[in-house]
């Protein structure tokens, strides 16, 4: 389908994460791991106790960064993700867990794997962007 639709194609990339229902279930699955991957107990730290409205934000985010409704924007108002971490301390450890955390939740949703594999490149280079240290 990749050669067909490509990802980064209209909402081709959104449709493919099952729309907002999808990103949901990524959403949660990611901040999952977050919660009980050891790698992760580090960035578990720098959010709050409750992670509802992380999932929630999350969510949203994603869906307009795939082509998708921009219901982050709606909600909250607009945002750039490397603004949104400047206050973070964000190194290639905190980063690479972030990531290893994406893997871990792409790894169990029900996408072609075409499509899990250009999700965690393209995730890749906004994670990097939000590195506040080395
Ligand atoms: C690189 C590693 C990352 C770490 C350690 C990290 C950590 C965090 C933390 C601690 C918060 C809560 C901030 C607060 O409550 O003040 C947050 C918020 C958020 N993060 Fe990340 N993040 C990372 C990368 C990303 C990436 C790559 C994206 C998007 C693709 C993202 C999307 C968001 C969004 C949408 C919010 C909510 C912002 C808000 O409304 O305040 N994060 N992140």
């Amino acid at each position: 389908m990749s050669a067909v639709r490509p990802f980064g194609e209209g909402d081709n990339s959104f449709q493919s994460a099952g729309q907002y229902d999808g990103l949901l279930r990524l959403s949660q699955c990611f901040y999952d791991y977050i919660e009980r991957l050891p790698e992760a107990q580090g960035i578990r730290a720098m959010h709050r106790e409750d992670l509802t409205e992380s999932v929630e934000k999350l969510a949203r985010f994603l869906s307009g960064w795939l082509g998708g409704p921009k219901l982050y924007r709606e909600k909250y108002g607009p945002i750039a993700i490397p603004r949104a971490h400047a206050h973070i301390g964000i190194g290639s450890v905190e980063r690479d867990a972030w990531l290893l955390c994406m893997e871990k939740a792409l790894a169990e949703q029900p996408y072609e794997e075409d499509f899990k594999s250009y999700m965690l490149v393209q995730l890749a280079v906004p994670a990097e962007r939000c590195r506040t240290r080395a």
